[in-house]
């Protein structure tokens, strides 16, 4: 048996601890273990080579992937799935771990109903937006990047009197923005999946900056698409010279944490397992809910969206009226 791993969609920290620790097992379990670089698309461009543990060697700590990543859209045709398939058998390569998102593990299901190959989807976002798991790869190591990002831009806002507006990634998921206007002690925290009282939240900082409050941390969801909108409200209905910061990509990269360091070698060390001592032979996804590892069908991942749970939601209540 052979197993081999890709890494696809957008990148996250936690991704190349996983990979290295994926070599580091299978030859435990003395099999094999084949690397593909550059996700779905060097799958079907035949990318895919035998590992060494020096391929894996010192990457630990790095953020990103070292087997690169990308979201192919050759992949949707069947005709590249057949190519794909082919380079597999080439190298007689039978069994997938793919670190992405659930577009990702779509495409692989599509791809194991047309040719029967089994895989273990981990995954691996920092939107944290995959229905099924709490929690999804390189959020911890996200979260901590925004908690040092909005300390720093926090100090500068004191200096200045100032507001600022820190906009995180996440697509359309709330969680970044949620998790870390919570923990970073923000005054208002707007996000898709909550109601916003831009009245009453004026009314109430404007007091408090009569009482002496310095600077505002806001911090808002890139879905919510509010950013400039919170800047000018700001600026004009509570009376705070604002600058915004868009957090954007510093968000994916960095080195992963401990947290993640340990997730990704958990989620790999269940994925392998199931591969070689279930001699599992279906598509599944690895999650982590209700604090244990589980697998699931893509059907159920696919069943429903991911919603922030609503003890967290109800910790944002001040934040949002
Ligand atoms: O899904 C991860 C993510 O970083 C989202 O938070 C963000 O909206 C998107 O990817 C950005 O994609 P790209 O790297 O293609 O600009």
């Amino acid at each position: 048996m052979s197993i081999a791993i890709l890494t696809s969609g957008g990148d996250c920290a936690g991704m190349n601890p996983g990979i290295k620790h994926f070599v580091d097992h299978c030859f435990n379990h003395n099999i094999q273990p084949y690397i593909i670089f550059d996700g779905l698309e060097g799958l079907i461009d035949g990318d895919i080579k035998a590992a060494t543990h020096n391929d894996v060697a010192g990457i630990m700590h790095e953020g990103g992937t070292m087997l690169r990543s990308s979201r192919s859209k050759r992949f949707f045709e069947y005709e590249y799935r057949k190519i794909a398939f082919e380079n597999l058998q080439k190298h007689g390569v039978d069994k997938l771990v793919i670190l992405g998102g659930d577009g990702s593990f779509r495409a692989l299901n599509q791809f194991y109903k047309d040719f029967g190959v089994p895989f273990v989807g981990i995954p691996s976002t920092i939107d944290n937006d995959i229905f099924g798991t709490d929690y999804c790869l390189g959020v911890d190591t996200a979260l901590n990047i925004i908690r040092g990002a909005t300390d720093a831009i926090r100090d500068t806002s004191a200096s200045f009197r100032r507001g600022c507006v820190i906009e995180t990634m996440g697509r359309d998921c709330g969680y970044l923005a949620l998790v870390s206007a919570i923990t970073c002690g923000a005054e208002v925290c707007v996000i898709p999946e909550l109601e916003t009282d831009l009245d009453s939240l004026a009314k109430k900082l404007k007091n408090q900056i009569t009482l002496g409050r310095k600077y505002i941390v806001t911090v808002v969801a890139e879905g919510t698409k509010k950013t400039q909108e919170l800047v000018e409200w700001l600026e004009h209905e509570v009376g705070i010279e604002t600058r915004a910061t868009i957090l954007g990509h510093i968000q994916r990269g960095g080195n992963p944490t401990v947290y993640d360091r340990l997730m990704a070698v958990e989620f790999v060390t269940y994925a392998v397992d199931k591969l070689i001592n279930e001699n599992s032979n279906e598509g599944l996804v690895i999650v982590y809910a209700e604090g244990k590892f589980e697998f699931v069908t893509i059907d159920y991942v696919n069943s429903n969206k991911y919603a922030i749970k609503q003890n967290l939601l109800d910790m944002a209540e001040d934040m949002t009226k």
